[in-house]
C-alpha cells in the first residue's frame, strides 16, 4: 500500500512551467493568423480555377448532377446578375424544360421548387413530399367553379377518398352483355374446337393505348385491353347465317351484315344455278327458321330474297346475345330487282335493328395514373372480383383497401401522391427550344 503525502503530490508540479509559455502562446498566434489566411488561399484557388463547391447548399439531384458546377444555368434572376447568389426563378427552371400548370381552376401554385428540392443530395428530383398536395387538397378551394372531387384529401390508405369507381353508385357504362362467370368455370366452356379453359389473359392483355386526348407521358400508362368480338368472341359466338355459306357474316353494322348477306347468297347462287329450284334441307336448317316457301324459286333474284330474310332474322338474334337492341332504323338500300329502265329509282328504304353502342370502357380511373405492369406478379382476380360476376353492370374495381395493403409506409411500395398522380397537365406540355451549348457544359 502506498501512503500519499502533501510532499509527493507537490513534486508532481513542474515549478519550470512558466518558462515554456511564451511558445504556447506563440504558436496560438501564429494559427490565429495562418488558418484564415489558408482558408482563404484555399477559397480563392477554387475560385481561381472557378470551381463553386465550397459555396454550395450540398449535392443537387442526380438528373442535374451534369450541371452542378454551373450554378448560374439555376441560380439566375431577371433583375439580378447570374450567380450562385442570385435565387432560383422558374424561368431558369422553364430554360431547360416545360413543366404545364396543374389544373385550370387552381389558387396560386407554390414555386417549382418548394416541390422540387435541391441540394439535399442525389435524390430523385421527381419524388416531392405530400406536403404541398395535402396543403390545398386538405382544405381545397377553387379559382372559380365548385370543385368536381373530394375537398378533404389527406395521405393514402387513411385520409384519402375511395376510389370514385369503388365507390357506392357507380356505373359501368358498357352495353355488351357479358357473363364472367358462365365463362370462367373451371371445367371450361364449349367452342368449335372443343371445351376451352379461358383465361384472364385470353380476352384481356396489357395494353399501351393512347387515351383520346394523345399527350407523351400518357403513353406509360399500361391499360388493359378491352375484349373484342374478333379475338375473344368470333371463335364460340360465330355469324354464320346459311349452312350453304361457310363464311360468317362480317361483324359490321346491321346494314352492312344485310348487305353482305345478300351478296353472298347472289355468289352462290350464281355459282350453283342449279340449285334454284332445290328445296332446303329441313335438318341442317336452324330451330324456329323454316324451310323457304314453296313452290320453288323463279329465278336466282327470288332465291335470294327466300334465304336472306331467314338469314337475317337468324343473325339479328345472334347479335341479341350480346347488343341490347334499341328499336329499329330505316336506311337505303340498293334495290335487289334489277330495273329496265335505268332512270328510275334504284333504291328502297328498308328497316334494321338498331343496337346501343357498346361502351366499354378503356379506363376507369382517369385521374390516377395506375400501370399493370409492375402488378403483373399479382392474381387479375386480386383486383378484380371477375370471377363470379354475371352481369356486364358489376363494377370490378378494386377498393383503396386493396392498394395499401402493399402503398403504405410500413408495407414497402411508394405511398406518395406522385406514385399515382401527375401534377403537371402534361398533355398540355409544349416542346422546349434548346438554350445551352455543349461548350456551356464543359
Ligand atoms: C439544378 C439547379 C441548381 C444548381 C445547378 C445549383 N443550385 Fe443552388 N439552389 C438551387 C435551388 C432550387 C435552391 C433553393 C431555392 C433558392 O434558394 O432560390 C438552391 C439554393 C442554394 C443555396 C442556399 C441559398 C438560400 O437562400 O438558402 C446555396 C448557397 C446554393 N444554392 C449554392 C449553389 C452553388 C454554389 C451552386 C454551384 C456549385 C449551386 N447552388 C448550383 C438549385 C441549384
Ligand atoms: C440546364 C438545364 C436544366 C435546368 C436549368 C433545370 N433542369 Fe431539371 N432536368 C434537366 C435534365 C437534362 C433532366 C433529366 C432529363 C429528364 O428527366 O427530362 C432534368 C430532370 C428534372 C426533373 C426530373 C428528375 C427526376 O429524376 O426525378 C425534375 C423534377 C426537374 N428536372 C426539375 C427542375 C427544376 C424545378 C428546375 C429549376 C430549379 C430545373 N429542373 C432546372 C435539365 C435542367
Ligand atoms: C405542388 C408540387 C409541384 C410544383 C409546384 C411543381 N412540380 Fe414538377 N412535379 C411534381 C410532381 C408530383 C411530379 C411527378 C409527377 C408528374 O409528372 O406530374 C413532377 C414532375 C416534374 C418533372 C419531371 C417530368 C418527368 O420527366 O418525369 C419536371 C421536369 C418538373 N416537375 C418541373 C417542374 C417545374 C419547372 C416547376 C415550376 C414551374 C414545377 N415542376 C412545379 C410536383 C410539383
Ligand atoms: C395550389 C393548390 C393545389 C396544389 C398545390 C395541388 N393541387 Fe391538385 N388540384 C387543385 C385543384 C383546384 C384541383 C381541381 C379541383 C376541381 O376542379 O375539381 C386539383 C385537382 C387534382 C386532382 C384531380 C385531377 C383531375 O384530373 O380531375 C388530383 C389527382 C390532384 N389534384 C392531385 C394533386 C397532387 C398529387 C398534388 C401534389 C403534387 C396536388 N394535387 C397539388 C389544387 C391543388
Ligand atoms: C371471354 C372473354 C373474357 C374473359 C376470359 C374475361 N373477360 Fe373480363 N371482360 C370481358 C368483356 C366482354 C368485358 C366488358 C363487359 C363487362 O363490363 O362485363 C370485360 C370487362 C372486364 C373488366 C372491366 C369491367 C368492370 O365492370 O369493371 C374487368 C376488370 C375484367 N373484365 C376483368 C377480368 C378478369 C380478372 C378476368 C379473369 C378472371 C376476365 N376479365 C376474363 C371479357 C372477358
Ligand atoms: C370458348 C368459347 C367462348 C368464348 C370465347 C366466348 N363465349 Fe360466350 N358463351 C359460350 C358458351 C358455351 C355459352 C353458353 C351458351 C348457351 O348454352 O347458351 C356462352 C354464352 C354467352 C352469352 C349468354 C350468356 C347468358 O348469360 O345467358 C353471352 C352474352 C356471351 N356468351 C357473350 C360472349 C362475349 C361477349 C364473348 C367475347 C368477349 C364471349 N361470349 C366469348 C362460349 C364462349
Ligand atoms: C358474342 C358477342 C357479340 C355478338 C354475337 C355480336 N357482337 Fe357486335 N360487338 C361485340 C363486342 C364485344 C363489341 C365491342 C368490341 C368490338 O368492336 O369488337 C361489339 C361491337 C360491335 C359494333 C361496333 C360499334 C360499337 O358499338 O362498338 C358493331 C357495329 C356491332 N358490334 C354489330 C354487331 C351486329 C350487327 C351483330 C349481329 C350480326 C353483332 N354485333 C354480334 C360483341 C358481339
Ligand atoms: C393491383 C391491382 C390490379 C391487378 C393485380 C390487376 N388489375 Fe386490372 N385494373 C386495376 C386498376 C386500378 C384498374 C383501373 C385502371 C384505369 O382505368 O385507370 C384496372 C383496370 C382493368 C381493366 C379495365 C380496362 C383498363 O385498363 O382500365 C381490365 C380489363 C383489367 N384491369 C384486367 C386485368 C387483368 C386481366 C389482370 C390480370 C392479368 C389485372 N387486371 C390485374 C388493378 C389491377
Ligand atoms: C397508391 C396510389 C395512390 C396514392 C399514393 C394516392 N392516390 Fe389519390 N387516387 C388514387 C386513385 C386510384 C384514385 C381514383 C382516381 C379516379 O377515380 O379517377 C385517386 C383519387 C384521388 C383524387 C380524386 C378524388 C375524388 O373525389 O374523386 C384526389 C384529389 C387525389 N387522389 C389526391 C391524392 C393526394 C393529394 C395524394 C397524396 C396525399 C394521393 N392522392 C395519393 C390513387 C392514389
Ligand atoms: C402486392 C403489392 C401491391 C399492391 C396490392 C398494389 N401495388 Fe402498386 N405497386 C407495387 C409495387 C411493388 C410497385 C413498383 C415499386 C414501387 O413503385 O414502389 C407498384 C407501383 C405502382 C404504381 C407506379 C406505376 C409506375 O409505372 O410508376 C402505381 C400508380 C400503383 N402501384 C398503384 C396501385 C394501385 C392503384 C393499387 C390498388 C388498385 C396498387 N398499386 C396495388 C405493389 C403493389
Amino acid at each position: 500500500m502506498r501512503i500519499r503525502t502533501a510532499k509527493m503530490l507537490a513534486e508532481r508540479i513542474d515549478l519550470n512551467y512558466f518558462k515554456r509559455a511564451p511558445a504556447l502562446r506563440r504558436w496560438r498566434y501564429i494559427l490565429s493568423i495562418a488558418i484564415p489566411a489558408i482558408a482563404v488561399l484555399w477559397i480563392a484557388g477554387y475560385a481561381a480555377a472557378g470551381i463553386r463547391r465550397p459555396y454550395s447548399a450540398g449535392p443537387v439531384s442526380s438528373a442535374h448532377a451534369f450541371a452542378e458546377m454551373k450554378c448560374e444555368v439555376c441560380h439566375t434572376s431577371a433583375n439580378a446578375p447570374a450567380g450562385f447568389r442570385a435565387h432560383v426563378s422558374e424561368k431558369a427552371c422553364l430554360t431547360c424544360h416545360d413543366a404545364p400548370a396543374h389544373v385550370v381552376n387552381q389558387t396560386p401554385s407554390p414555386a417549382c421548387v418548394n416541390c422540387h428540392v435541391e441540394h439535399s443530395g442525389r435524390v430523385q428530383l421527381a419524388k416531392v413530399g405530400d406536403g404541398l398536395c395535402v396543403d390545398c387538397h386538405g382544405d381545397l378551394k377553387t379559382m372559380q367553379g365548385a370543385p368536381a372531387i373530394s375537398t378533404t384529401v389527406g395521405r393514402f390508405g387513411s385520409r384519402h377518398p375511395e376510389f370514385a369507381a369503388a365507390r357506392e353508385g357507380a356505373k359501368d357504362p358498357g352495353t355488351i352483355r357479358f357473363n364472367h362467370a358462365l365463362h370462367m368455370t373451371k371445367d371450361g366452356v364449349r367452342s368449335l374446337r372443343g371445351i376451352e379453359i379461358l383465361q384472364c389473359t385470353d380476352c384481356h392483355k396489357a395494353a399501351r393505348i393512347l387515351p383520346p386526348q394523345g399527350g407523351s407521358h400518357e403513353l406509360r400508362v399500361g391499360l388493359m385491353s378491352a375484349a373484342n368480338y374478333q379475338q375473344n368472341c368470333a371463335r364460340c359466338h360465330g355469324l354464320e347465317f346459311d349452312y350453304r355459306i361457310e363464311q360468317p357474316a362480317p361483324h359490321d353494322k346491321p346494314e352492312a351484315v344485310r348487305a353482305a348477306v345478300r351478296t353472298a347468297l347472289q355468289n352462290y347462287i350464281a355459282a350453283h344455278p342449279s340449285e334454284i329450284i332445290k328445296p332446303d334441307d329441313p335438318r341442317r336448317l336452324p330451330l324456329n327458321f323454316p324451310p323457304a316457301a314453296e313452290p320453288p324459286a323463279r329465278n336466282a333474284t327470288e332465291w335470294v330474297a327466300r334465304r336472306a330474310d331467314n338469314g337475317e332474322r337468324l343473325l339479328w338474334s345472334r347479335c341479341d346475345v350480346c347488343h341490347a337492341r334499341t328499336g329499329t332504323v330505316t336506311v337505303t338500300v340498293p334495290q335487289a330487282q334489277p330495273v329496265a329502265d335505268p332512270r328510275r329509282s334504284v333504291t328502297v328504304t328498308v328497316s334494321v335493328p338498331a343496337f346501343a353502342a357498346s361502351h366499354i370502357a378503356t379506363r376507369w380511373m382517369v385521374r390516377a395514373a395506375f400501370d399493370h405492369t409492375p402488378h403483373l406478379m399479382l392474381q387479375c382476380v386480386d383486383c378484380h372480383a371477375a370471377e363470379n360476376s354475371q352481369l356486364t353492370s358489376d363494377i370490378l374495381m378494386p377498393k383503396q383497401a386493396t392498394c395499401a395493403t402493399c402503398h403504405a409506409p410500413s408495407r414497402g411500395a411508394e405511398a406518395r401522391c406522385f406514385e399515382c398522380h401527375q401534377y403537371h397537365d402534361w398533355r398540355k406540355s409544349h416542346a422546349v427550344s434548346p438554350a445551352f451549348k455543349l461548350t456551356d457544359f464543359r
